[in-house]
C-alpha cells in the first residue's frame, strides 16, 4: 500500500510513483511576484531573520508554482557568518568586507556561535504551523568547499577562485582546519534542522568544479561524508549537488549521499551511466530553457519523461538555480505538465 501521497516523500522513501516529484533550486525567491513585492520593503536579511516572513516565502512555491517540496528560505552563507566571518547581503548579492585570505592565521579567526542559527529553527517551527498537508521541507547547507571559497576570498566574479585553489596547495594544514570548522558547524546545523522537522537535506557544493575531482575526493569529500552521516543519524536522506564535477560524479557512493543532483552541463543519461546505481538522481534541466516557448520546453519534458520511465529513482529539478526573470507561467507549465501525466 502506498504510504505517501506526496511524490517527493514517496520517492525518497523508495516507494513507487506514477510521476516524478518536482521542485526547483532557488524556487523560494527570485521569480515569485509575491516575493519580489516583499523585497521592495524588506531587505533579504530581514526576511531571512524573521521567522514569519521566511516561513511565508518558503511556502510560496507550493501555492504559487505547484511545487511538490518546499526549500527552507535561508542562505548557505549563514554558516560562514556563524563562524565569525562578516557577511553583508547587498542588493548585488553577498559581500565580504574581511575575507580570511587577508588574515595571517585564518583558522584562528573563527569561533562558532550557534546562536546565529536560532532564526532557522524558529523559521522551521513557523513553517510547521503555517503549512497544510504533508508538504515536505528540504533543509540545506553549503558544501565545505563552497563555504571555504566564500570565507577565504569573498565573491569571485570570475568564479575561478584561483587564490583559494592556490591556498589549498600552499597551506594544506590551515585549509584542513578551516574545512574542519565548517564541517563541525554544518553537523550541528543539520542536527538543528532535523530537530525542527525537515524531510531531506541538500548540500549545495556550487563551486565543486573549481578544483580537480582527485583533489576534491582526497581533501573535501571526507568532510561531506561527515555531514551526510550527521543527517542520516536523524533519518534524513541527503541530496548532494556537486556543480561542475563533470565525470567526477562517478566517484560518489552511498557513503557520500543518497541522491546526486546533476548540473545542466552533464547530460542526465550520461550521468546515470556514471553514477553508482545505488544512488538516485536529481536534476538537471538547463534553467535558461525556461525562457523558451512552451512547445520547446514540452519537447524536453517528454525526454525527461522517457528518462523517468526507465529511472524511477529520480527527482525533477533544474541543473542550477532559477534565473530571476524567468516567466512564472513557464515554471507553472513544468509543474502542471508533470501533474497532467499523473491523470
Ligand atoms: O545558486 C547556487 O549555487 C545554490 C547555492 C547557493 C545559495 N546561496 C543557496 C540559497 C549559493 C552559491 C548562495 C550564495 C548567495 N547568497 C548568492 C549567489 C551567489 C553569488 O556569489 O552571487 C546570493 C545572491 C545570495 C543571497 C541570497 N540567497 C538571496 C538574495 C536569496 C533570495 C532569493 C534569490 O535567490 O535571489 C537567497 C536565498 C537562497 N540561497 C536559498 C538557497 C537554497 C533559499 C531558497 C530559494 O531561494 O529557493
Amino acid at each position: 500500500m502506498a504510504q505517501y501521497s506526496n511524490p517527493f516523500l514517496a520517492v525518497i522513501n523508495h516507494e513507487s510513483v506514477c510521476r516524478p516529484p518536482v521542485w526547483m533550486m532557488r524556487q523560494a525567491g527570485r521569480v515569485l511576484p509575491r516575493y519580489r513585492n516583499l523585497t521592495k520593503t524588506h531587505p533579504f536579511r530581514t526576511i531571512m531573520a524573521d521567522a514569519k516572513l521566511a516561513a511565508e516565502v518558503t511556502l510560496m512555491p507550493i501555492d504559487d508554482m505547484g511545487m511538490d517540496a518546499a526549500i527552507l528560505f535561508s542562505d548557505i552563507l549563514v554558516i560562514p557568518e556563524a563562524l565569525g566571518v562578516k557577511v553583508e547581503w547587498t542588493s548585488e548579492g553577498p559581500a565580504f568586507p574581511q575575507p580570511l585570505l587577508t588574515a595571517e592565521h585564518p583558522a584562528a579567526q573563527l569561533s562558532f556561535n550557534p546562536d546565529h542559527l536560532t532564526h532557522v529553527a524558529n523559521t522551521l517551527d513557523e513553517i510547521a504551523n503555517q503549512k497544510t498537508g504533508d508538504t515536505p521541507v528540504i533543509g540545506f547547507c553549503g558544501g565545505p568547499l563552497t563555504c571555504l571559497c566564500y570565507m577565504l576570498a569573498g565573491r569571485d566574479k570570475s568564479m575561478q577562485f584561483t587564490e583559494v585553489v592556490r591556498y589549498l596547495y600552499t597551506h594544506r594544514e590551515e585549509a584542513l582546519q578551516l574545512l574542519e570548522a565548517i564541517t563541525s558547524a554544518s553537523e550541528h546545523y543539520v542536527q538543528l534542522q532535523a530537530a525542527h522537522g525537515i524531510a531531506a537535506f541538500q548540500i549545495f557544493e556550487s563551486f565543486g568544479g573549481v578544483i580537480s575531482a582527485e583533489l576534491y575526493a582526497e581533501m573535501v569529500l571526507p568532510f561531506v561524508r561527515r555531514i551526510t552521516a550527521a543527517a542520516r543519524q536523524h533519518g534524513l536522506p541527503v541530496i548532494f549537488f556537486p556543480k561542475g564535477f563533470g565525470t567526477g560524479i562517478q566517484m560518489l557512493s552511498l557513503q557520500d549521499c543518497d541522491y546526486v543532483s546533476i548540473d545542466w552541463q552533464t547530460p542526465l543519461v550520461t550521468a546515470r551511466q556514471l553514477v553508482d546505481p545505488a544512488l538516485g538522481l536529481q536534476g538537471n534541466m538547463e534553467p535558461r530553457l525556461l525562457f523558451a516557448p512552451q512547445a520547446v520546453i514540452a519537447q524536453h519534458l517528454e525526454r525527461y519523461w522517457q528518462f523517468f520511465k526507465e529511472n524511477p529513482n529520480w527527482i525533477f529539478n533544474l541543473g542550477h538555480g532559477l534565473h530571476k526573470d524567468t516567466p512564472l507561467e513557464n515554471v507553472r507549465f513544468v509543474t502542471e505538465w508533470f501533474k497532467q501525466k499523473q491523470k
